[in-house]
């Protein structure tokens, strides 16, 4: 494997005070870059001072969208350790979707070192107040200047990081979700479970009209029948039904949720009886009615776990748990977050220092 070649900025950008923190709209002062070319595959690993790139105007991603990217965070703990969230599911998940929309793979062994490497040399940027972390972004993009639709024979992989904010500044808030039937965001056999910019430019449009109507965000609907529960706008989505906790299952339409998987190995262990079947929005509605829909809540890098205090599906609201979060969604929240920051034991080692 190339060794990486670092570049250090020689000015350095203030900081925000953690109390001032966002999401993605502060970067630090490096970022990682490597160039792909068909004779040569992936080469030049290196760190930069984070700044612009030239592209010229017929760069292929510009024009089909070839392009795939991640999200992972880095986490400061109270003993001042940094450590990446399992980010070896992440590196997995990179080359899942590069495959879909084939764009080369990466070694990812390589892929996890760019992150290592790159949050290490920038280290000073990872916030320490509890909530907020380094939220990292890789993104790769097809870079050869042709109009013809084919896959490019050029790509650039490139790492930024962003210092965010508390998700929960003041105590966790359930969110409202609205169920949408007018749009569908991913078919069978169509790029749903890929992390490609498309998938989020087709959901704009019916996360702008729910939020104008006061929802957090939507939750789709299978794009086929527009009956079956799939995600939500940036979230996996679990459901307790009765004793049962229902996930949607990973078939090709949406997102392979790293949090997704770490609340469902937790839920297993802890004895809690789970399924990953099709759960349509009728059943969940019956549920409701019927009084055992316990709690509902989202998983994702973002917020960790969000509860679900509304769901509105046509004319009907459902308020589950009386709007408050519930037992077993703090449960899931607390053990999460205790691990991500290292207070709690890691014996799955889903955490990865950076030394
Ligand atoms: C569409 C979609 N679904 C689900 C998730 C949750 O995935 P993860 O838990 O890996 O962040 C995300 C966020 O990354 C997402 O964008």
């Amino acid at each position: 494997m190339d060794p990486i070649r670092v570049t250090k900025a020689t000015t350095r950008k203030p900081k925000p005070k953690d109390t001032d923190l966002a999401f993605g709209t502060v970067f630090t002062d490096h970022m990682f870059v490597m160039d792909f070319e068909e004779e040569k595959g992936w080469y030049d690993p290196r760190v930069e001072p984070y700044g612009p790139f030239s592209l010229d105007p017929a760069t292929a991603v510009l024009h089909y969208a070839q392009m795939l990217f991640e999200g992972l965070k880095a986490f400061r703990g109270p003993d001042g350790r940094i450590r990446l969230f399992r980010p070896q599911k992440h590196a997995a998940r990179l080359n899942v979707t590069a495959r879909r929309l084939c764009i080369p793979p990466i070694e990812p062994e390589m892929v996890l070192r760019s992150w290592t490497t790159l949050v290490g040399v920038d280290r000073e940027w990872v916030p320490s107040t509890v909530g907020t972390s380094l939220y990292i972004r890789p993104t790769i993009i097809a870079s050869e200047p042709f109009l013809g639709v084919r896959p490019a024979k050029r790509y650039i992989y490139f790492v930024i990081l962003s210092p965010v904010g508390a998700y929960y500044p003041e105590g966790i808030n359930p969110v409202k979700i609205k169920v949408i039937d007018k749009f569908s965001r991913a078919a069978p056999g169509g790029m749903g479970e890929a992390k490609t910019g498309g998938n989020y430019a087709a959901s704009l449009l019916a996360a702008e009209e729910a939020k104008h109507e006061g929802f957090t965000q939507v939750l789709w609907l299978d794009g086929a029948q527009r009956k079956y529960i799939e995600e939500v706008g940036t979230m996996n989505l679990m459901l307790k039904i009765g004793d049962e906790v229902i996930t949607p299952p990973l078939a090709g339409t949406i997102l392979a949720g790293v949090t997704r998987d770490s609340a469902l190995t937790l839920l297993r262990e802890w004895g809690v009886r789970v399924s990953e079947r099709a759960i349509s929005i009728d059943e969940v509605l019956a549920a409701a009615h019927a009084g055992s829909l316990r709690e509902v809540w989202g998983t994702g890098t973002a917020a960790v776990i969000s509860p679900v205090g509304e769901l509105a599906y046509k004319r009907e609201r459902i308020v589950v748990n009386d709007g408050k979060i519930g037992e077993l969604t703090q449960r899931l929240y607390d053990a999460i977050v205790g691990i991500q920051y290292g207070p709690t034991p890691d014996p799955r080692g889903w955490t990865v220092p950076i030394e």
